[in-house]
């Protein structure tokens, strides 16, 4: 396993619905009232690949192995542009800027693996570096789709609760291989109330004071 740590990259991940947008601006916005220099960043990104991705979410048979594996690919291409790009992952978080990103590769692990290979995915994504911080935001499939529905939102391919129930097993799989990694990986349970949720994320953070 690779275990390059970029200092300052803070992931989040967990199901649709599982609250990582909502508290990855929360805690941007509690770094910017600290003067902390920070940056927000989701996957797939804006990248070509990134928007094609945005497309297939919409239109694609998850069922497909074809599609599947295009997805996989897709997705690991869409990183390492983010990654390795120009303003990317490594030159920003090395440029003492806190980056937090709404997703990484533990995403392709649990959303490709349920119809592929988790192993294989892992692999491929295999020389990409490690957060210094990874929140794994667990909820139940079924508040999870309840609160997708309450968006409002044209749902995407993967977006039910039987197929989310696959991708929450898959991530705690997948984690538990990072176990000795050397990042600091926390599991938040956020069917608690947002304020909590935030203020546990903020108590993990050794670089934040600790009294608030
Ligand atoms: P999400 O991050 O929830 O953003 P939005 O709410 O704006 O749609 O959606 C991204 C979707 O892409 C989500 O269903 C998970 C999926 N995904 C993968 O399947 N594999 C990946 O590697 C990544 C990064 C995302």
């Amino acid at each position: 396993m690779n275990n390059r740590i970029i200092e300052g990259f803070i992931v989040f991940e967990g199901i649709d619905g599982s609250g990582t947008t909502t508290q990855m601006n929360r805690l941007a916005e509690r770094l910017k009232r600290l003067n902390i220099p920070v940056r927000c960043d989701s996957e797939p990104t804006g990248s070509v690949a990134g928007r094609r991705l945005r497309t297939l979410l919409k239109t694609g048979n998850a069922e497909d192995p074809l599609f599947n594996t295009t997805m996989s690919s897709l997705f690991s291409l869409d990183r390492a542009l983010h990654v390795y790009g120009e303003n990317g992952i490594i030159s920003t978080a090395t440029g003492g800027v806190k980056l937090l990103c709404d997703r990484y590769f533990w995403s392709t692990a649990a959303y490709q693996g349920v119809n592929g290979d988790v192993d294989e995915i892992l692999e491929l994504n295999n020389a990409f570096p490690l957060p210094e911080y990874l929140f794994f935001l667990d909820v139940d499939p079924n508040e999870a789709v309840k609160r997708i529905d309450r968006r409002n939102a044209a749902k995407e391919i993967y977006e039910t609760a039987a197929f989310l129930e696959k991708v929450r097993t898959l991530y705690r799989a997948a984690l538990k291989r990072y176990e000795d990694s050397g990042m600091k990986i926390f599991t938040a349970d956020t069917s608690q109330p947002a304020d909590e949720t935030e203020a546990f994320i903020a108590s993990c953070l050794d670089f934040l004071p600790k009294c608030r």
